[in-house]
């Protein structure tokens, strides 16, 4: 009978910890010496990931912690820093891997995205599951099916090495949750250039 049961979906504050992970762990891989073909890819699956991920939290989460109370931190201003993340993403796509702002300009937008990843592992996501864990579940639904709905269209953007910075389904139980906005900043630390320490 346990087969006829509806899938439990992970819930949402996992699913975007798992969407932070992936994220780093992209961004690990990313050295100024790395091949022009490598380093494309490795830049455009963090920005498709990124827009995806910034898409689902202003759809589907920011609005749901706001229903449950109206001043929690970092909501309001996660709106601008997605923005700011925006436009680094659209100077990047203008630019060609040879440019020589191009480095520059991704150790920005990541520095930033983990000053940000990091408010929001350490503030927001524990306050979403203070304020309404009877939800999380049934958002976190929301957010793997509004997931697929915007990488269809752009599953051949970037092929099997962009698909695989999405986690889905079970897997995402497995979600780092390595929580610690203090890991995360320690690890952006560790990988920048010195001059960007
Ligand atoms: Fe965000
Ligand atoms: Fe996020």
């Amino acid at each position: 009978m346990a087969a006829l049961l509806p899938p439990l979906s992970p819930s949402i504050t996992d699913m975007i910890r798992m969407d932070h992970s992936h994220v780093l762990e992209t961004f690990h891989q990313f050295r100024p010496g790395t091949a022009v073909d490598k380093k494309t890819a490795l830049v455009d699956t963090v920005c498709l990931a990124l827009e995806v991920h910034a898409q689902l939290e202003e759809e589907i989460f920011y609005p749901a912690v706001r229903e449950v109370a109206s001043d929690v931190a970092g909501v309001d201003k996660s709106y601008p820093e997605h923005d700011e993340m925006r436009r680094q993403i659209a100077l990047l796509r203008g630019m060609r891997p040879a440019d020589p702002d191009y480095d520059r300009t991704f150790l920005e937008l990541m520095r930033d995205v983990l000053h940000h990843v990091a408010d929001e592992e350490t503030t927001l996501l524990p306050e979403a599951e203070r304020l309404m864990p009877e939800r999380l579940h049934r958002l976190g639904g929301e957010m793997a099916r509004r997931r697929l709905q915007l990488l269809g269209p752009r599953a051949g953007e970037l092929g099997w090495s962009a698909l695989r910075s999405f986690p889905e389904g079970a897997l995402v139980m497995a979600a780092g949750a390595v929580g610690a906005g203090a890991y995360l900043m320690g690890s952006v630390r560790d990988a920048l250039p010195r001059p960007w320490k």
